[in-house]
């Protein structure tokens, strides 16, 4: 009877314990979204995806790199090889050496990266109130329940209440310990979008989402079409070994 009083009360503190830890930590749960891409039937939304891009473009490419994803990828969400090549145009890169030994800068070509827009760490650092804006190429599965996380991430800056906030810092409950370097990037309109849709700061923070969520996992459809494949297959030969086996063993009853 002891054994089992104390059993009980130690389970009781460690769960108090664990709930004041999670407590002092400020973080809140991301908020859950319905997505495209979520489920079994996952696809993806190629109309948000590229008005996703342009939000990177626009708004977080002056701070964050995307150095997994090469511009011709973009073929896959519905751009064609003359735009694609147009975009790679637009960014400069350095190449090199040349027969004299020079390094030498030309415009991009579709078989390049989105490049990052800071020459290294500390550069990056020096300019962002030493916090680092990491890589943004596979950010959604770096996190847990990451779109969820990214889009309450970007839409969630609130008043910071009681808690003291240092320069150049912002609240964000949905940040790990409620403070972060990375000021509110998105406001309503910052972006006119091509297909006419309205740039609300929702509308941009799916998109952009949706975006970074492709560039991650370029293969997912394919990957979960397959998976339906595998299933239905293996679902038609359970019909026909237990048919199989009906005739085989018939004799014997
Ligand atoms: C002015 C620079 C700047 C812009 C613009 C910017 N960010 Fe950031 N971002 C930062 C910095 C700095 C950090 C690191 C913050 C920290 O660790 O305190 C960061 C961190 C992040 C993180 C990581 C959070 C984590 O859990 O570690 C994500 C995700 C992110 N930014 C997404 C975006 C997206 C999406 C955009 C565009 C809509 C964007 N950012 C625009 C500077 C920027």
């Amino acid at each position: 009877m002891k054994l089992h009083l104390a059993c009980i009360t130690l389970i009781c503190a460690t769960l108090l314990g664990a709930q004041a830890l999670a407590a002092s930590a400020h973080q809140e749960h991301p908020r859950q979204l319905k997505w495209e891409f979520d489920g079994v039937f996952g696809t993806f939304d190629e109309q948000a995806i590229q008005r996703g891009l342009q939000v990177y473009k626009q708004v977080c490419a002056s701070c964050h790199g995307l150095t997994r994803v090469a511009f011709r990828e973009l073929t896959k969400v519905g751009f064609s090889e003359n735009e694609v090549a147009k975009l790679a145009s637009d960014y400069t890169f350095t190449d090199g050496p040349n027969d004299d030994g020079d390094m030498f800068e030309r415009p991009g070509r579709a078989s390049d990266k989105f490049p990052a827009p800071y020459a290294n760490e500390n550069a990056a650092r020096s300019i962002n109130n030493g916090a680092y804006p990491p890589d943004l190429s596979l950010m959604v599965k770096a996190r847990p329940d990451g779109a969820n996380y990214v889009y309450s991430l970007l839409t969630g800056y609130k008043d910071a209440g009681d808690t003291p906030v240092g320069d150049g810092q912002y609240y964000n409950p949905y940040f790990p310990g409620g403070l972060l370097s990375m000021a509110p990037p998105l406001m309503d309109d910052m972006v006119e979008y091509q297909d006419g849709t309205k740039a609300s700061m929702d509308q941009m923070a799916r998109d952009v989402v949706s975006f970074l969520q492709w560039a991650a996992e370029p293969e997912m459809q394919e990957r979960k079409r397959m998976g339906i494949k595998v299933m239905l297959f293996l679902f038609v030969f359970t019909i026909l070994f237990y048919i199989a086996k009906k005739r085989v063993w018939a004799d014997l009853h």
